[in-house]
Formats: structure tokens, sequence, C-alpha cells
């Protein structure tokens, strides 16, 4: 790592301290000592320490199998662990029961690579079903479903089913469902791994808008080119601890992946996307 990066992140870190010292809420999410031990033996996280400030956005990258997936299931109480603390908006969310987790959810939006779209219902009737569970009223329902339509552009697709629409538009249907109840967080895991180039940034750019607006993301990614252009915080996993820490990171340490040089990659418009192909791990 370079003199300049290591005074950056160690300025960072600092800033991270004082923001963290400002108050209770300042880490929407904070994990300590975290270890995951699946039942067949698998150690998928090992004494893991995280803390993400509210309304950041963070890349998970890593090879396959070092534990992003894992992660985020914590976070949204698919596993619990088998050792340590995990704190999402300042609630213990390995000790919470069972009969809580709905409500975590509503806190929590998230986005999967397969979309997960119910395919017998419309696009409508997909995200306004996120709010049905919850109990919301009609008329939220009727308020609500509309709004997150329009954000992710898909207002003129209401009645479509998901077999009507390209990948992309399937995950921003996915995006719009997991946005419907006003979740602080988005977790999404691979969200354009099903996509091609041009589908998968329009929908990090839909992601980058949507940190914009104050929601925390976390993004677990194998998309180099994606990370390396976006320059926001970069966890890199290996073996279920956490190798590196980056603020403004690229997907390689070092920034020799995609832009072996070191030099960001030249931006677009205000997300900073371009339209190469996507560079795979
Ligand atoms: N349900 C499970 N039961 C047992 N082992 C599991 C389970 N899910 C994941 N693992 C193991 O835990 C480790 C971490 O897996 P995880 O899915 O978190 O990795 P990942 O970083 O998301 O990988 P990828 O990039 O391929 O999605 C791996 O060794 C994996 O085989
Ligand atoms: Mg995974």
């Amino acid at each position: 790592m370079s003199l300049r990066s290591r005074a950056e992140n160690s300025c960072n870190a600092i800033a991270r301290a004082c923001f963290r010292a400002s108050g209770p809420n300042a880490d929407v999410i904070s994990l300590r000592g975290v270890t995951l031990v699946y039942p067949n033996g698998t150690r998928a996280l090992d004494g893991l320490n995280l803390e993400v400030a509210k309304g950041s956005f963070v890349f998970l990258v890593g090879g396959t199998g070092t534990g992003k997936s894992s992660l985020l299931r914590l976070l949204y109480r698919e596993q619990r662990p088998t050792h340590g603390e995990v704190t999402v908006d300042n609630v213990r969310v390995d000790r919470i029961k069972r009969s809580r987790v709905p409500h975590l959810r509503r806190n929590v939006g998230v986005v999967f690579q397969d979309f997960k779209l119910l395919s017998d219902k419309t696009v409508w009737e997909n995200v306004a079903f996120a709010l049905q569970v919850t109990g919301a009223q009609t008329k939220d329902v009727i308020r609500q479903v509309p709004r997150v339509l329009d954000l992710v552009g898909l207002a003129h697709k209401t009645r479509m089913f998901p077999s009507e629409l390209s990948g992309g538009e399937q995950q921003r249907v996915a995006i719009a469902r997991a946005l419907v109840n006003n979740p602080k967080i988005l977790l999404c895991d691979e969200p354009t791994g099903n996509l091609d180039p041009a589908n998968a940034n329009e929908v990090m750019d839909l992601l980058h808008r949507i940190n914009l607006k104050g929601t925390t993301v976390l993004v677990a990614t194998h998309n180099a080119l994606v990370v390396d252009r976006m320059r926001r915080r970069v966890i890199r996993l290996e073996d279920g601890t956490i190798v590196a820490d980056e603020e403004r990171g690229f997907y390689h340490l070092n920034g020799n992946g995609a832009n072996a040089a070191g030099t960001p990659a030249p931006l677009r418009g205000s997300h900073g996307l371009g339209t190469n192909p996507l560079l795979l791990e």
C-alpha cells in the first residue's frame, strides 16, 4: 500500500471513529468477534469485527466461499452467529426472538442475484405483496407501490409479469420490493451477477441513487469494474476474516486489478459508471 493511501486510510479510520463517537446511532451495523460455524463444521466467519456508519455505501469483495453471503445472512437474521454480537440499527439481532424477525426485516431490505420474484404475480403485485405481508393498510399500498416503482424507473411496467421483463428490469423490481417498507439498510448479494454490463451499470446506478437518499447500502460482488469506478469503501474477506478495509478502495488491493496503474478510471455522469464490459473475478 502506498504511503499516501496509508495516510488516507488512517485519516478515514480516525474520521470514522470520531463519527462513531458522536452518538449511539452513528453505526447502523456492528459486528463484534463474530464467528459462524455451519452445522457441517464449516467455519464461514472467524472472529470478525466490522462497523458500518449510517448512510454509507460498502462493497464486500473476496473470492468464492470467503464468507460474503454468510456475513449478509447474519444481518437479516437468516443465520445466527456461533459466537459474537451482531447489532443492526441498535438491535442485537443475534438475540432477538424469531417472532421479531419480520420486524427487523422491515428495516433491512435484501436483494439477491436471482431476483426471487413471484412468477405468477405482476410487477405491482410483487411489490405490493412485500407490504401486505407486514399488515399494511390498502391506502399505504396504493401510496407506496407507485413511489418505489417510479424510483426504479418501472412505473410503465406495473402490469407485466416477471417473464415479460429483462433481467435488469426484474432486478429493479426486486430492488423496489426491498425498498417498499422504507428500510434503513439495503443488503445486496451479487445484485449484478446475472446481468449484462449495461444492465449491471443501471442497477448499480440505481443503488447509488438510493444511497444518496440516505439508505445504507452493502453490496457483495465479484464485479471488479463497478467497484473500481464507484470508489467507495471496499471490505475484502478471506477465509471468513477481513483482510483489507479501504475508503475509496479498489476491487484488488492497491488498485492492481482492473486498473493496474492505480489511476481512477474515468467517471461518467454523476454515478461514475462507464459502459465497458465488466471484469469478473
Ligand atoms: N448453509 C451452509 N451450510 C454449510 N456451509 C455453508 C453454507 N453456506 C455456505 N457455506 C460455506 O461457508 C463458506 C462461506 O460461504 P459464503 O456463501 O458465505 O461465501 P461467499 O463469499 O458468499 O461465496 P460466493 O462468492 O461464491 O458467493 C463456504 O465455505 C461455504 O461452502
Ligand atoms: Mg455469496
